[in-house]
Order: C-alpha cells, then sequence, then structure tokens
C-alpha cells in the first residue's frame, strides 16, 4: 500500500518538537510534509521541513501568517509550547485559515491560571487539592498590608507552604519552603519579589512526597492515557539547585513508576477522569482536544496531590512516550480531529531522557563566555550502534550560515534512551551525551538506582 500524503503544521518550541516530528516522520500509513514554526533554526527540524520559518517570540499572528501561505498543503498542526496556546493559536488559526489544530483552545487552555486550576479542582476533586489563598495585586494597597494577610495565612496553615505566581513561569517562579526559603521574611522577599513582577500570587500547602507527571491524549469525548514518567526540575545532582524546565525524566516498562503500584496509577486516573468529566460536561467538547491535562502529582501519605495542570505535551516527558508509541502518531491525530479516539499502546520498554544544557544554564556557572558550537555528529554515529534505541533530539540550538550548531540559552539537546529497562535506557541516554561534542553539561543521575531506591524506600510517600 502506498502511503498516503499528509502536510503537518508544528509549532515549535526545544527538543519536544523534534520528538513529535521523529514520531510522526517514522508513520508507516503517511508521507508527512511539515511546515514548521519554529523558535529558531532548530538543525533537526531544519532537516525535516518542507517548509521552515523562524518566528523568534513565536508571536500568534506571525504563525498564523506563515499557516495562512500554506494551508492548502496543511492537513492540521500541532502545537508544543505552552505561551501561543495560552494566547489563543488554536481560535486564531481555525477561525482565520480553517486549518485544524490539535491542542485546547484558549479558554481550555488551563495552565495560564494556577489560581483557576486551584478553584476547579476544589469543584472536582478537593481531595487532591492542597489548601491554598490567593493575594491579588489589586486588593493591596501596601506592603504592610499585603504582609499581614500573607503571615496571617501562615498562622492558619504553618509555614510550610509553596508560592507561586499565578500565571505561568516554567515551573521556574514557584518558591519552597525548606528548599527555597527557611524563615518568613525570605518567604515574604519571593512572594514580593513575583507580586511586583506583575503577578498575583498563590501560597499554598507544601505537600511531600514522590512527584509523577500524567498525561493523556484527548478527541473531546475521551482521554487515552500514556504511561506515568518521572520528571526532575531541579538543576543539579541529588535534587539541588533552583528549579528548572526539566533536567530529564524516566519511565518505566509498564504504566506506572517504581515507587507507585497499581492502585496508585488508578488513583491518578480516576482524578484526571473527574477534572475531564467536569469540563467536558455530558457529552463531548471538543476545544479539549490535544494534551489537555499534563497533571504534576504528588503521592503523599495522604494519597495523591496534584501540583500543577498543564495544557500541552511535557517537555521532557513526552519524549519518554513518542519513541516507544505502537499506533501511528499520524493516525492517533487523525483519531483526536475525528473525535473516534482510542487506547494508546506503547512497547514495554523504560525509557530515559537526559538534557544537555549550556554551562551557565541553571547557575552551573555563573558566566560562560566560550564557544557555543555544538557537534551532535559522534552521538548521531552511536545511534546505529543502538539500532533505534538512541534518539537525539536538538531544542535551544540553531543552524548557522556557516553550517555548524549552536546552543543557545535554554535546554540545548537531549538523548533518549529505550532498554529493556530503566537501568539499560539509562546507560544509553548517557552514552549518547558523553558522544556530544560542545561545552554543555548535564545531571548524570537522571534514573540513577540509587535515586530510584530512594523513592521506593520512602513507599513513594512522604510526611503530609
Ligand atoms: P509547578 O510549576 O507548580 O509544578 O511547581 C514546580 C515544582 O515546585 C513542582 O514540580 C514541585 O517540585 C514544587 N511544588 C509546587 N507546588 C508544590 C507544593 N504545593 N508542595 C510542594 N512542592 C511543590
Ligand atoms: N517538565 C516540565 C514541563 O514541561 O513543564
Amino acid at each position: 500500500m502506498r502511503a498516503e500524503k499528509v502536510g503537518i503544521l508544528v509549532i515549535s518550541y526545544g527538543s519536544r518538537a523534534a520528538a513529535i516530528i521523529d514520531a510522526l516522520s517514522r508513520s508507516e500509513d503517511y508521507k508527512v510534509r511539515f511546515y514548521i514554526a519554529d523558535k529558531q533554526k532548530n538543525p533537526f527540524n531544519a532537516k525535516h521541513a518542507a517548509k521552515h520559518v523562524v518566528i523568534p517570540d513565536l508571536d500568534v499572528v506571525k504563525i498564523c501568517e506563515f499557516v495562512e501561505a500554506n494551508k492548502d498543503e496543511i492537513d492540521f498542526g500541532l502545537c508544543g509550547p505552552e505561551q501561543p496556546i495560552i494566547e489563543g493559536v488554536r481560535d486564531v488559526i481555525e477561525s482565520k485559515t480553517g486549518v485544524t489544530m490539535i491542542c485546547p483552545t484558549k479558554r481550555y487552555a488551563i495552565e495560564g491560571s494556577k489560581v483557576a486550576q486551584r478553584i476547579l479542582l476544589d469543584e472536582c476533586c478537593a481531595d487532591a487539592n492542597p489548601r491554598f489563598n490567593v493575594f491579588p495585586r489589586a486588593d493591596y494597597g501596601s506592603v504592610r498590608a499585603v504582609k499581614t494577610a500573607v503571615w496571617q495565612f501562615l498562622d492558619e496553615i504553618g509555614d510550610k507552604v509553596a508560592v507561586k505566581p499565578d500565571t505561568p513561569a516554567a515551573g521556574k517562579g514557584v518558591g519552597v519552603w525548606g528548599d527555597h526559603f527557611t524563615n518568613r521574611e525570605q518567604l515574604f522577599a519571593h512572594f514580593m519579589s513575583i507580586f511586583d513582577g506583575g503577578s498575583d500570587v498563590i501560597i499554598e500547602e507544601k505537600v511531600e512526597g514522590e512527584e509523577s507527571s500524567f498525561q493523556a491524549f484527548c478527541d473531546g469525548k475521551r482521554l487515552a492515557v500514556l504511561p506515568e514518567t518521572r520528571d526532575y526540575k531541579r538543576a543539579f545532582d541529588a535534587d539541588i539547585g533552583p528549579n528548572t524546565g526539566g533536567m530529564g525524566s524516566y519511565m518505566d516498562n509498564k504504566d506506572w513508576l517504581p515507587f507507585m503500584d497499581k492502585r496508585d496509577r488508578e488513583e491518578v486516573e480516576r482524578l484526571v477522569q473527574k477534572i475531564f468529566n467536569k469540563l467536558r460536561g455530558n457529552g463531548s467538547n471538543e476545544e479539549l482536544r490535544g494534551i489537555p491535562f499534563y497533571v504534576g502529582f504528588m503521592h503523599t501519605a495522604n494519597g495523591a496531590k496534584i501540583l500543577e495542570i498543564n495544557s500541552r505535551p511535557g517537555d521532557p516527558e513526552i519524549q519518554n512516550v513518542l519513541p516507544v508509541l505502537k499506533n501511528d502518531f499520524v493516525d492517533v491525530c487523525f483519531r483526536m480531529i475525528e473525535g473516534n479516539l482510542s487506547k494508546i499502546e506503547c512497547d514495554a520498554k523504560a525509557t530515559v531522557v537526559t538534557y544537555a544544557v549550556p554551562m551557565d544554564y541553571g547557575g552551573y556557572r555563573v558566566k560562560f563566555s566560550g564557544d557555543k558550537r555544538v557537534d551532535l555528529s559522534g552521538a548521531y554515529a552511536l545511534q546505529e550502534q543502538y539500532d533505534d534505541n538512541l534518539r537525539i533530539y536538538p531544542g535551544s540550538m540553531e543552524l548557522r550560515e556557516d553550517g555548524h550548531t549552536y546552543a543557545l540559552g535554554s535546554r540545548t539537546v537531549c538523548t533518549v534512551g529505550v532498554g529493556e529497562n530503566i537501568e539499560e535506557a539509562r546507560e544509553i541516554s548517557l552514552d549518547g551525551i558523553r558522544n556530544i561534542d560542545g561545552a554543555l553539561w548535564n545531571r548524570g543521575d537522571i534514573g540513577a538506582k540509587y535515586h530510584i531506591q530512594k523513592s521506593v524506600s520512602r513507599g513513594g510517600k512522604g510526611s503530609s
């Protein structure tokens, strides 16, 4: 059978888009022509694109102009990063060009407000919602007034809290008691840095335990769940240092993680289904199409608690899943559009993603003024040795006119190892990293045995 031709728009930011493009390009039933709206000239994307445009701010209007100019060749579009989704990229593209988008509409870009999420969760799964209070900027006329209110709330729930901006800050605006501050004055300084930055602030009870990330595709009628993954948000080994976009992640060879059991997994599925039921209403709500619920969970002694909900694929978490997807990914996309999504099957393999990042990322070096050139050819050469079990996804790096590739400011490139178990997958991922030539650094303990054992010995449960 000859593969059917299909044109797909991909809005790209980071390695996540390379993983999406890779999965789509492996379709056996469809031959894909890619139309890529990119933050920069990502070398992987540029190689795969039929048409490639660089839009550094990923402005929705400019993306829409690119789609308008190519709409006759584009069957549908996918959006990886949150910002265009929050700004209504689906609404604009669908209404102006008629091209169907796979991502939630602006109304259902649930990650746009942490406050709105908490209110929604109170309505549909209060047990999984840590206690919280909102401090709207408009409500307080002076620093003294807001400080009094913050102190009052801390008197009520205790000092062990997380302080967050209402609006998304890529996980980096969040401050947690014991990690980022250890007394009220420091806590308040963090609070004020967000407040002065222009966002309302939410303070919530600190929940302790083990984290997992849940993702599911959605066609508006049902969720097709993906295996649970574990992200490493902290910059340095042993989970110390500032929060980052995610330094790596692992997935086991089954639907749940080593520190979870089947019941824990059923619990998180049940909770997400409740959120979905609430937003879907009785029948179907195609405005939720895409990955509307990428949910960060904390598994505690008192059950699973929700840390946050995002309305897009996780980076790096989706890189764990797509390389082992058994379904044809183009077919999954058509099913999301047509409303006949069925179960997603993955190979029973573990995967480990490790990110290599610039020297000054996460504060590893205060400054780096050396050469930013990165050569991935050694890592690509290794791919053959590992068959398809090593994937290399360039992120924040660009191909320049001199024909070389250079690291930019954010996470540069990730390697995905696929193995029978986490240990094997980790070795492959690290081998890929070792063969990258460039001034980059990485965490060495993503999916490490000692890390997983620690999570398992805590039974996945913390003290709260
Ligand atoms: P978020 O962007 O809301 O996911 O927060 C980033 C990270 O901060 C999470 O992955 C957690 O490690 C931590 N965090 C967020 N909220 C809480 C909370 N209520 N209790 C403890 N840790 C939290
Ligand atoms: N892994 C963090 C994020 O995608 O938000």
